[in-house]
């Protein structure tokens, strides 16, 4: 057991925080045993890191990260989504074919997510399947807890990076069976691209390797006209988008769905209905001129929601940073639409970036008693006076003003995760 002494701060609901100032948290077989103003006298002996004035902090979650596309941050954003797969990132991606290429990226990726103060990512790959084991063996040696996902695609997609429906299959099989039971902290996740670049065979396929080994799913929803236009064309039979995910079997309370900008009434229930999870992804929605996604209508609707960076469509790897960006999203919205849909407050904010995407992974994402010790130390004495501030208004300025040099210390599950070699 040991215990972390500084001014502790989460949110175990989206309406405010908790705070905890110059007090213990105290963590036991990498779980939450509690908080504590004064120890009692049985934890009198455990080991104490005394972090002074820094702010202790769940650590932040990302649901949705393209590892290859780490390379091609703040290049092609003059392009929409459609024009920028097929321009920049299908070409950066099937490089990934190469294992020392992958090998060299991948772990500038880890660095730069362990930087940031990440501690669980649910990633996505390349259609190759060997670079995605690289990938889950680089996180599992960085120790952040990660879904790392081998891409399908089988249809509309350039031939020099296809697959076909047997070999997307087949190959998607073999690696669930080696690497499912391979690490504690990082999965695979089945990942059909999008609709437009997954036949109904292929994610037919896939939905059976999902429930029959208990896999947990990730892909693209509703986040560009053009895009939603193209799955209307090519399944004419199905009144949304996210109905065609749901035929196919795809759609259930283990599945993150990024995007959901142009989501209507119907597409929102049926995701509030399956209990899945929704990425929102301000960043870059912002850079491929997506749109804005209507946040306030899907928390009004029970859907479970969490942030994610969509790197490289985001050009940013902190999720303190997209919790501005939705906070800012949120404040046009609220204003395109006649001040109705209320905007996040930091709080509602914070809690998508931490708990919110923390349910997909467990109980993760908040300092609640049986939590994992996933924890960040902030030293904000950079930011701005620190004696004159609430606790509250110092991690508000963090989330504004600050950036990974803030972080100090980051664990999970009770361990200090070193910076990655
Ligand atoms: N839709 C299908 N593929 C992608 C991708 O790589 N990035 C984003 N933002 N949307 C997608
Ligand atoms: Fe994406």
């Amino acid at each position: 057991m040991k215990a972390l002494k500084g001014n502790i701060i989460f949110t175990s609901s989206p309406e405010k925080f908790e705070v905890f100032e110059n007090s213990y948290l105290v963590e036991s077989k990498g779980k939450v045993y509690g908080i504590f103003k004064k120890l009692p006298q049985h934890l009198k002996n455990i080991k104490i890191h005394n972090f002074g004035k820094s702010l202790i902090i769940p650590g932040f979650v990302d649901l949705h990260f393209h590892a290859p596309q780490f390379q091609n941050i703040g290049i092609g954003y003059d392009e929409e989504l459609l024009e920028w797969l097929n321009k920049y990132t299908f070409p950066e991606e099937a490089k990934y074919d190469n294992e020392e290429y992958a090998k060299r990226l991948y772990k500038k990726v880890a660095k730069e997510i362990w930087r940031n103060g990440t501690t669980r990512v649910s990633l996505l790959s390349t259609i190759h399947r060997n670079a995605t084991e690289i990938l889950m063996d680089i996180f599992h040696k960085a120790g952040i807890g990660a879904y790392v996902g081998k891409v399908n695609m089988d249809r509309n997609s350039p031939d020099y990076y296809i697959e076909s429906t047997e070999e997307s299959l087949s190959v998607t099989k073999d690696w669930i069976l080696k690497t499912k039971d391979k690490y504690p902290l990082v999965k695979p996740i089945i990942t059909p691209r999008f609709v437009p670049a997954c036949s109904e065979k292929l994610m037919r396929g896939l939905a059976d390797l999902a429930e029959k080994y208990d896999i947990k799913i990730q892909s693209h929803l509703s986040e560009n006209q053009e895009e939603v236009e193209w799955v209307k064309s090519l399944h004419p039979e199905y009144e949304t988008y996210a109905h065609v995910y749901d035929a196919m079997g795809l759609l259930n309370e283990d599945t993150v769905m990024a995007h959901a900008v142009y989501s209507n009434e119907k597409e929102i229930e049926l995701l509030a209905e399956r209990k899945s999870f929704v990425a929102h992804c301000p960043n870059a929605n912002y850079n491929l001129a997506s749109g804005i996604m209507p946040l306030r209508r899907f928390i009004d609707a029970g859907v479970k929601i969490g942030l994610g960076t969509d790197v490289g469509a985001g050009h940013q790897v902190g999720i303190y940073k997209v919790m501005s960006q939705a906070i800012q999203a949120s404040k046009i919205k609220w204003l395109e639409s006649g001040k109705k849909e209320e905007y996040l407050t930091t709080s509602e904010a914070f809690y998508l970036g931490t708990k919110g995407g923390g349910r997909f992974f467990g109980k993760v994402g908040s300092f609640e008693k049986g939590y994992s010790f996933d924890a960040l130390v902030i030293d904000d004495k950079n930011l701005g006076d620190r004696d004159i501030r609430s606790i509250e208004e110092r991690l508000q300025r963090f989330i504004y003003c600050g950036d990974d040099r803030n972080i100090i210390k980051r664990y999970v599950e009770g361990k200090v995760l070193c910076e990655p070699i």
